[in-house]
């Protein structure tokens, strides 16, 4: 058996990801805000699941968990880090760009560092996250959301860097969604929307693989090359 924490798993595509992973020869331990949601999810499989409720934009708990966590596992091999928010915002209130920066940058890099510090000193382990299509250029309806999900892909690309040079096997895979169909998929105008099952599917596939990357679904590179190639002054008319 091998031991697994998926952060987010109360919903969406954690919640995918741990179920995959509980039929994949994982413990896995569980987090999320929602208590309720992570004891219904343990009841589908008492012996697969551990849960830690704590919230993400809490700094000051998330290493205590995350080692309790690890502990009553008894090892860690891939960390998942679902949890994420963003909401439309085009009347800019800073409340709704604060929390998606508490969460999204802040949240993800206290988990990432952890992460990837205990992967050092065991010389082994796999951090992977749900980033997103959206990091590759700015958003005038959601600045914070496209905004830091840039900040996640830049700074998974620098702890790979830094994976590169240390002894050992620690692999980090970044994973870019479209649209999946999940609460969190929001907005007018989408399309190639994925099932959960799809998305987890290949993301599962991903992670066994040890990609440094990967869109979800495949087809989702398409647009990423096309929404890269856009120029700037183009961009800011669409
Ligand atoms: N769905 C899409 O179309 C899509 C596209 C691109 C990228 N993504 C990314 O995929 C990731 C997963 O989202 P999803 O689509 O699966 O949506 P979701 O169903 O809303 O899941 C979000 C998860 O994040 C957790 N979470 C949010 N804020 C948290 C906080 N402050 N502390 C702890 N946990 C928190 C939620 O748990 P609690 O509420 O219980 O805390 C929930 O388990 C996100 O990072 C999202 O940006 C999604």
């Amino acid at each position: 058996m091998k031991n697994a924490i998926v952060i987010g798993a109360t919903s969406g595509i954690g919640k995918g990801l741990a179920k995959l992973l509980s039929e994949n020869d994982y413990n896995i331990g569980i987090t999320g805000r929602r208590t309720e949601l992570l004891e219904d999810l343990k009841a589908q499989k008492p012996n697969s699941f551990i849960t830690k409720t704590f919230d993400v934009t809490n700094t000051e708990v998330i290493s205590e968990n995350l080692e309790a966590l690890k502990n009553e596992l008894g090892g860690l091999d891939l960390l998942i880090i679902s949890s994420g928010t963003g909401d439309l915002n085009e009347k800019l209130d800073f409340d709704i760009e604060k929390r998606t920066i508490d969460t999204n940058v802040t949240g993800f890099t206290c988990i990432s560092n952890w992460a990837f510090n205990f992967f050092e000193r065991q010389k082994s382990g796999h951090l992977v996250v749900i980033t997103s299509v959206g990091g590759l250029r700015g958003s005038g309806i959601a600045p914070a959301y496209n905004a830091t999900k840039a900040y996640q892909i830049n700074y998974l690309e620098g702890l790979r860097q830094k994976a590169s040079k240390l002894e050992g096997q620690i692999f980090v895979t970044d994973v870019r969604p479209g649209f999946v169909d999940t609460d969190m998929a929001k907005g007018e105008g989408q399309f190639w929307v994925a099932s959960v099952e799809k998305a987890t599917r290949q993301i599962f596939n991903a992670i066994k693989q040890r990609k440094k990357m990967v869109y979800i679904t495949k087809r989702w590179k398409l647009i990423a090359i096309i929404l890269k190639g856009i120029p700037g002054q183009l961009y800011d008319r669409l």
